[in-house]
């Protein structure tokens, strides 16, 4: 007997584009490419979070320029000769029934380094010598991001609007890459993010100055890509909804004034993370609690009416259908609980509503599991192996 499905595995709609449900797989650099172009293993990785039963998998970062990229082995979608490996990835994707989207962004200050677990430090003449060639990165002024990273190029007016426009072409390709949804990477002390920020952008002309200068390049990438992003798919914008930097930095207030206008420029929904204008945004020395950036999500969406998207160690089933049933965001993206289980919604809505049928797995695991759950139930257990109440994802 099928029980009534839990509020996460609820579709919801947004323009003309539907998610099967509310989990989201959470952008996550793999740094699997080579010169931004897709390698098998962003096929099998993306491919295995739509087995997975993810409503959408989100793409890690996609670069918009080549010296957008954070380090060496990023995707880039700055040619066409780029969206056929990424029509892959979205081709496989749809056929398991979720949505495909892609997060562009450009690296801005922070380019050129070093892998995550190498250090995420600056690219050197040593790492030259095993072809990864560093570059000079760009951001609003010249100010380094650290005392070991190269000065960056401070942005000139033209090459700002020039940057906006790579943004809108990325847009287009991703179009023809099949792409459901676009997130624009706005977080994290990235290019977008230094712009939003008072501590990395002093710039006095109109890019910066005042929230309202600050805000203007993100405006502008928002307004251009949706003149070319069709009507009907949805733009997510995520941002650090406090930047890190303490009460000098972006915080709260200001997110609060960018949601609207965003919202008014095209974006449909916010991606609320946090940190990453002064060091890592994922690697934090502090102890995190649970859900420690839900309260953006929630105010965000309840004080300012634009939908929002969830992150940051959701664990459980109960702790992410909590989240959706008392209103505090609209999605829950999953990071490293992905990685740790690609099945998880699967294993999610067996634990919620155990289904004996294995109705909502793909037939081919589907058929012989539901062969096991009977097989298995003399033994007391639930169709999924645990005992009745325990959730353990795999
Ligand atoms: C391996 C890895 C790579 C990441 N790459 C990106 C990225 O490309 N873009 C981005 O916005 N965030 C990136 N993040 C941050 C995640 O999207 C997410 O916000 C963060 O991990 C917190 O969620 P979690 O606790 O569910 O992992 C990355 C995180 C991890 C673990």
């Amino acid at each position: 007997m099928q029980h009534k499905p839990s509020s996460l595995f609820t579709p919801y709609r947004l323009r003309n584009t539907t998610f099967p449900n509310r989990l989201v797989l959470a952008p996550m650099m793999q740094y699997r490419a080579t010169d931004g172009f897709v390698s098998d293993w962003h096929i099998v990785h993306l491919g295995k979070f739509a087995l997975g039963g993810f409503g959408a998998v989100m793409t890690e970062v996609v670069a918009v320029e080549k010296t957008g990229r954070i380090s060496c082995g990023d995707l880039g979608l700055w040619s066409d000769e780029q969206i056929v490996g990424l029509k892959r990835c979205t081709d496989f994707i749809h056929s398991q029934g979720s949505l495909a989207a892609i997060q562009i962004g450009h690296a801005g200050r922070k380019a050129s380094t070093r892998r995550a677990w190498e250090g995420s430090s600056a690219l050197t003449q040593e790492d030259a010598a095993k072809g990864d060639h560093p570059w000079q990165p760009v951001g609003p002024t010249d100010v380094p991001y650290g005392k070991d990273f190269p000065k960056p190029h401070a942005l000139t007016i033209k090459e700002i609007e020039r940057l906006v426009q790579s943004f809108a072409q990325t847009a287009a390709r991703a179009d023809r890459a099949g792409f459901d949804v676009i997130e624009i990477h706005g977080a994290h002390g990235y290019l977008i993010s230094s712009f939003l920020s008072p501590i990395t952008n002093t710039r006095t002309d109109i890019y910066g100055g005042d929230r309202k200068g600050r805000m203007r390049f993100s405006l502008e990438i928002a307004t251009a890509i949706r003149e070319v992003w069709p009507k009907e798919k949805p733009l997510f914008f995520r941002i650090s909804a406090q930047d890190g930097g303490g009460p000098e930095g972006w915080g709260m207030e200001d997110s609060l004034a960018i949601a609207p206008l965003l919202k008014d420029a095209g974006v449909d929904l916010i991606d609320c993370s946090s940190g990453g204008i002064q060091g890592s945004a994922t690697v934090q020395n502090t102890k995190l609690g649970l859900g420690y950036q839900v309260p953006f999500a929630d105010q965000i969406k309840n004080i300012t009416k634009v939908p929002t998207m969830a992150v940051g160690l959701i664990l459980t089933p109960e702790q992410a259908q909590d989240i959706i049933d008392s209103g505090q965001a609209d999605l829950i993206a999953l990071g490293r609980q992905a990685l740790y289980d690609p099945y998880w919604p699967l294993h999610a809505r067996q634990h919620l509503s155990p289904d004996a049928e294995f109705e909502n797995w793909p037939v081919e695991p589907g058929w012989w599991l539901k062969k096991r759950a009977v097989a298995i139930s003399n033994f007391g257990l639930t169709p999924s192996g645990s005992p009745v109440g325990k959730f353990e994802p795999s």
